[in-house]
């Protein structure tokens, strides 16, 4: 599934400058293939992400006997089945690098009536699964996984699922969803907490799909026995795709940048909270509303940046922009400290050791916890530095090359067209210093 390895070389380029929009929030996009199968109609999706996350997901949909149209570019048709109309697959379900996938997909296959097995990439296959193997097995689920609760996961069909109460021990939206797919199948109510809230996409689109669900920060539950409805979805551009030029913007001098139409729900926008307290010159149009999600226009200009001590409690809110914002600490004044963030170590890879020597090979000054980072701003050079494979990374990665004194080769960049396709032109026509290249032995 994923592409041949490739590196970045990267460099300061220009001030940037101009608007953009950059693709579909790849949570929404995982999300309304799923319920645009399992709900009753046609379901167009407009501003699908057109990653290789998302695209393994729709893919594995149409094994599953859904029809699935792409009319063009960031359009999707889905012919959906109902609830009871998936089919069994020919072979194993491939979701790639995506823990969304897998994970939301757990759920939503044990309820099926024929077996299944999903199956990932190196990284993916790393993953921790107990966290969804077990609330679901307690709902009856028979779901066998690998070596330590890891990928692949062998999902046995024909259980009859009941609801459950379930405390989440891990503030995880991947979690929270899984539990709440499986109640869809399940006799009587489903409910999840969870720690701190999360995303709450699941609850928002199964709500406007017509599946009656109650839901609050935190908590969320729904009874089985009801019926999905197809209703249009379009997509917001995703936060998480422009946090990286929030960050860099913030970082170049003389930028004035404005990211169009970026989806701002609440529990996915800690970074600009996180930025704006570091310093950060960012301005927030609101845009209206696209697919149920208030989106804004967002406009950000150069200043300096200082170090602070990261919330707790927004660590939730950002958990997928600590590689940007360990960029912008890397080159702010003074000290910034993250803690409380020690999901950031099974994420696509580990992004507290990744992040930490890639900046150290730049010359940072940045210190692993076992929950978070110090790290002490100051200046960055060129270097080497590998991304281990993990998009966030590599895209983090280029924005500190923006502001190094030297050139920096970046390891291992081809997984940033999981959830950022077109990410380096883009980039570069933006201002980037930043080409591709095939690397040698
Ligand atoms: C996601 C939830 C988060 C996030 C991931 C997408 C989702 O993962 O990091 O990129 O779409 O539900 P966790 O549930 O593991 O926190």
């Amino acid at each position: 599934m994923s592409a041949p390895t490739l590196d970045w070389q990267a460099s300061a380029g220009s001030a940037l400058t101009g608007e953009v929009q950059v693709p579909g929030d790849k949570s929404v996009s995982h999300r309304a293939v799923m319920l645009g199968a399992l709900a009753e109609g046609r379901c167009e999706i407009e501003g699908f992400l057109e990653g290789e996350d998302t695209r393994a997901t729709a893919a594995i949909f149409a094994n599953l006997g859904v029809r699935i149209e792409a009319p063009s570019a960031s359009r999707r048709i889905v012919h959906g089945v109902g609830l009871h109309g998936l089919q069994a697959p020919a072979g194993v379900l491939d979701c790639g690098n995506a823990g969304t996938g897998m994970r939301l997909l757990a759920g939503l296959l044990a309820g099926q009536g024929f077996d299944s097995e999903l199956v990932g990439d190196a990284s993916l296959s790393r993953r921790p699964m107990a966290r969804v193997i077990s609330p679901l097995q307690a709902m009856g689920a028979a779901i066998e996984a690998g070596e330590g609760g890891r990928p692949p996961l062998r999902i046995h069909g024909k259980k009859t699922l009941q609801g459950i109460d379930f405390k989440s021990p891990v503030a995880s939206a991947q979690v929270k969803s899984a539990v709440l797919l499986a109640g869809l199948y399940a006799r009587g109510t489903t409910r999840v907490s969870e720690p701190h809230p999360t995303r709450d996409y699941t609850e928002r689109m199964l709500a406007a799909f017509g599946w009656p669900v109650r839901f609050g920060p935190g908590e969320a539950s729904l009874d089985g026995g009801h019926r999905l409805r197809a209703i249009p979805v379009r997509v917001p551009a995703d936060f998480s795709s422009a946090a990286f030029f929030l960050v860099a913007a913030s970082l170049v001098p003389g930028s004035d940048l404005c990211l169009r139409q970026v989806g701002m729900n609440p529990r996915r926008t800690g970074l600009l909270d996180a930025l704006r307290a570091m310093g950060a010159d960012i301005t927030v149009a609101e845009a209206g509303e696209q697919g149920g999600e208030p989106v804004a226009d967002l406009r950000v200009r150069h200043a300096r940046l200082r170090g602070i001590d990261v919330p707790v409690a927004l660590v939730p809110d950002m958990i997928d922009e600590f590689p940007a914002l360990f960029v912008a600490a890397a080159l702010a004044e003074g000290e910034t400290r993250v803690s409380g963030a020690a999901e950031l170590r099974v994420k696509e890879s580990d992004r507290i050791a990744t992040m930490a020597a890639a900046l150290q090979a730049l010359g940072a000054d940045i210190h692993e916890t076992p929950d978070g980072a110090i790290i002490r701003g100051g200046r960055l050079r060129g270097g080497d530095a590998d991304s281990h494979g993990d998009h966030r990374i590599a895209m983090a990665l280029a924005v500190a090359a923006q502001c190094a004194g030297g050139e920096v080769r970046i390891r291992d960049c081809a997984n940033v067209a999981t959830s950022f396709p077109g990410f380096e032109a883009l980039a570069r026509g933006l201002g980037f210093g930043l080409q591709v290249r095939q690397p040698v032995g």
